[in-house]
């Protein structure tokens, strides 16, 4: 059987990073969560006053993109791997909704974008690896041998990233959350450095009315397609 690369994008909360989990520990592949790494660079940003609501200081964010260290480090209680940044562990705080509101006019900025593929194609150099993003299969590893673009009514991942935040104790209303999911949809589709595009010769999945199981039992079909051809 070949070692492949597994591309996964599309819109937030569609769920992607629950089945690059779960097809990364089927095949004892590499899992890369490419949004955390966005999502800890902006946390940076964040706490070194450079974006707020009122402004967003992209020169003083350039200029210390160097000083800037995410690593992903395996944590075997958890079976998935961390985001560090600067050798802190920033897993739980990268994920809360002021991140949120932030991360997509982070992730806008091309000297970001270029820092973090050049990463991203270094952790997958020797495939064997599931990557999950917006611009896994169009800009990081256009010759990824499976590209999945996944979809959902943009209500249905509201309401799971609604359930998923209140069950961490987050108290934030479902409205704020349809706000946040839509706003970065606009944002993903329309930014000018790699765009969130379908590439063509990925295949869509629509888990609007699929479980996690039947998701994943679709997509494995397709995985070993793929690998015994
Ligand atoms: O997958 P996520 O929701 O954690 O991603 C957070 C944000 O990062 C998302 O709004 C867009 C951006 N992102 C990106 O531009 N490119 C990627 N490969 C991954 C994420």
């Amino acid at each position: 059987m070949k070692t492949i690369t597994i591309a996964i994008d599309g819109f937030s909360s569609t769920g992607k990073s629950t089945l690059a989990k779960q097809l990364a520990k089927h095949l004892g592949y590499i899992y890369v969560d490419s949004g955390a790494m966005y999502r800890a660079i902006t946390l940076f940003a964040m706490e070194n006053g450079y974006i707020t609501k009122e402004y967003f200081d992209v020169d003083s964010l350039n200029n210390s993109l160097e000083f800037i260290k995410l690593h992903f480090e395996f944590n075997a209680n958890l079976g998935f791997a961390e985001m560090y940044l600067n050798d802190r562990n920033v897993e739980k705080e990268i994920r809360t909704i002021e991140v949120s509101n932030f991360v997509s006019k982070v992730a806008e900025i091309s000297q970001v974008r270029a820092k973090l593929v050049e990463q991203q194609q270094a952790m997958g150099k020797d495939k064997g690896v599931v990557m999950d993003g917006r611009d896994i299969g169009t800009v990081v590893f256009p010759n990824a041998e499976l590209k999945i673009f996944m979809t959902a009514s943009s209500e249905t991942r509201a309401q799971r990233r609604f359930d998923e935040l209140q069950a961490k104790g987050d108290a934030v209303s479902y409205e704020a959350v349809l706000k946040n999911v839509q706003e970065r949809d606009y944002i993903d589709t329309h930014r000018e450095d790699s765009p969130l595009v379908k590439s063509d010769d990925a295949i869509e999945i629509d888990n609007s009315y699929l479980n996690k199981q039947e998701q994943f039992d679709a997509v494995l079909e397709l995985v070993e397609e793929v690998m015994n051809s």
